[in-house]
């Protein structure tokens, strides 16, 4: 585990942007913390390192639960499951078209996935500290998340 201390939105921007620029193969993100805690703009910093043209605006898919944002040689799907009850919705939404395949997928609220045990190779946990400063930790799971954390200078 890794552990960051973000005092400002450019610091997790950075630090999203500092791991996709390690990224050379597709994975599975969960991210985890509280509203506001800084999950979508880590994934802005993310897609930046990724390669995701300036032109794509990355916004929240609070409302349309999954967006998704070519960059070569990854695609980047941006899920938020706040807004899901259950696991069938997933049928719904696509999410087994993308699953599957080798793309960067990285999810907010993504406890919904327990129910099908989707495995992630990466977790982030965001935190508010008690300056309101948010503490941003990364959590390896397998091989690949294991290679990646090890990549990543803080
Ligand atoms: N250190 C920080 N890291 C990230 N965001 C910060 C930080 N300090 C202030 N902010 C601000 O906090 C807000 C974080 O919002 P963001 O949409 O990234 O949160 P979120 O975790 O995705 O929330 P939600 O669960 O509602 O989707 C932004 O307005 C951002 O500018
Ligand atoms: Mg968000």
């Amino acid at each position: 585990m890794k552990t960051l201390e973000s005092k400002t939105a450019e610091e997790t921007l950075a630090l999203g942007e500092a791991l996709g620029r390690q990224i050379s193969q597709g994975l599975a993100m969960a991210l985890k913390g509280d509203l506001g805690a800084g999950k979508t703009t880590f994934v802005k910093g993310l897609a930046k390192g990724l390669g995701v043209s300036e032109d794509y605006y990355i916004t929240s898919p609070t409302f349309t639960i999954i967006n998704e944002y070519p960059a070569s040689p990854l695609t980047l799907y941006h899920l938020d499951l706040y807004r899901l009850s259950s696991a069938e919705e997933l049928d719904d939404i696509g999410f087994d078209d993308i699953a599957g395949d080798k793309h960067v997928i990285v999810v907010e609220w993504p406890e919904i996935l327990k129910e099908i045990s989707f495995p992630f190779d990466m977790e982030i946990r965001f935190e508010f500290d008690e300056n309101y400063n948010r503490r941003i930790s990364v959590l390896a799971s397998g091989q690949e998340g294991m290679n990646l954390l090890s990549k990543l200078v803080l």
